[in-house]
């Protein structure tokens, strides 16, 4: 049988499905340890009522002749679009058509179907470290890779590539250092897209946690980004939406034949996000929608502070956090960010993610979500102060 070769370069598993697995074989052999769950960013808050409440009324609708719906438009259906449009775009002094959004299952999909419209003799530029979605994914089309290494030495923000690349990943809020790109960062990338005639896709789907009103929570607030830049962005963070599946994805018609391909594709692969989510996402806009979610990401960045100074307080050095969901633990010298896991579970009984799982520039960093609960954050802090480890000084 003629394979995909590539996939033999993939290398063990994909890292959150490994983690997983660790995790639950140590609890298989430690029945009785109460572990805390720091490591997959996965949300655990519940949906919040104005979601529910859409979603009771969607499937009444779809219970009664006169209201059912069978296949929507692939794309996504208007209301929701146009809701999108008014509160992701237009709140920021952004004009986005709606045919250059394309709703979906989710970003994790979108940014690695989205190279399909790329030739794979496309150079593909990405973060080290990185969400490996998009490394795992290019590699498994055999596609040449770059690394940008983002490091303390430079701040974590990548520098512009020196050899000829055709597409580039950012994601700001980052996953994993959870650094946040300023306006001059984006601008730096979007004139040099424009310079190498490079595509930006621009993984967006931790905007909401940005707190400071000077950093950008879209691409498209640069100039001239329309031209050079996908975007992506979620409600699975967003609003808790890691177990609905709700995503979109935009494609400008500025960006050229994109959008067309992109709209051809998604006909073709995708049948559309059901009408059911579709009125769950719409809701996460409502006025109480809204509220509902500010509270959601309050609550989860709370747990990002208690962490991050909790870790602080102990003598750690910690990175992101601020205006991202995720803490970049940098760990002393020497240790290595694998036997640091299986340490950190064994005597801490907590779960992270290894820096290496990232990529090579993630070696020495431990990553910590803050999507647990409240009292997880805070007796995971009180373990990790506890344990037996030098401080950086
Ligand atoms: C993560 O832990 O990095 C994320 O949960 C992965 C994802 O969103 O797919």
């Amino acid at each position: 049988m003629k394979i995909n070769e590539h996939y033999s370069e993939l290398g063990g598993n994909y890292l959150f499905a490994e983690m997983k697995r660790k995790t639950a074989e140590f609890q298989r052999l430690n029945p009785d340890a109460d572990i805390i769950k720091l490591g997959i960013g996965d949300v655990t808050l519940p949906l919040t009522p104005a979601v529910i409440e859409a979603m009771h009324r969607a499937v009444d609708e779809m219970g009664s002749a006169s209201s059912f719906r069978g296949y929507g438009p692939e794309q996504g259906y208007d209301f929701l679009i146009d809701s999108i449009i008014r509160h992701e775009y237009e709140s920021r002094g952004i004009k986005i058509k709606r045919n250059e959004i394309f709703v979906s299952d989710g970003s994790k999909c979108d940014v690695a179907n989205i190279q399909e419209i790329f030739s794979t003799s496309c150079t593909a530029a990405i973060c080290d470290p990185v969400y490996p979605v998009y490394r795992d994914s290019n590699i498994m089309a055999g596609r040449k890779i770059i690394l940008l290494p983002c490091t303390r030495e430079n701040d974590f923000v990548p520098e512009l590539p020196q050899k000829p690349v055709d597409i580039v990943y950012l994601c700001s809020p980052n996953n994993p250092t959870g650094k946040t790109l300023t306006r001059n960062d984006l601008t730096r990338w979007v004139n040099w897209a424009h310079e190498k005639h490079a595509i930006i896709l621009f993984d967006s789907a931790y905007s909401a946690y940005i707190r400071d009103p000077e950093l950008p929570g879209s691409i498209y607030e640069i100039p001239g980004a329309e031209e050079v830049a996908i975007e992506f962005k979620s409600f699975s963070k967003t609003a808790g939406f890691t177990g609905l599946r709700c995503a979109f994805t935009v494609v400008p018609e500025a960006a050229g034949t994109l959008n067309a391909m992109w709209n051809r594709r998604h006909c073709t692969k995708f049948n559309g996000v059901s009408y059911i989510i579709q009125r769950a996402a719409e809701a996460v806009y409502s006025d109480t929608g809204r509220r509902e979610t500010t509270a959601l990401i309050d609550y989860y960045m709370e747990n990002a502070a208690i962490i991050r100074n909790g870790l602080r307080n102990a003598g750690f050095k910690v990175h992101g956090g601020e205006n991202a969901p995720y803490i970049w633990w940098e760990l002393p010298e020497g240790l290595d960010s694998m036997n640091f896991s299986t340490k950190l579970l064994e005597s801490c009984r907590v779960v992270g993610t290894p820096g290496i799982g990232f990529g090579s520039c993630g070696e020495g960093f431990f990553r910590l979500t803050a999507f647990g609960n409240r009292a997880h954050a805070i007796e995971a802090v009180s373990r990790i102060r506890e344990l037996k480890i030098d401080r950086i000084p």
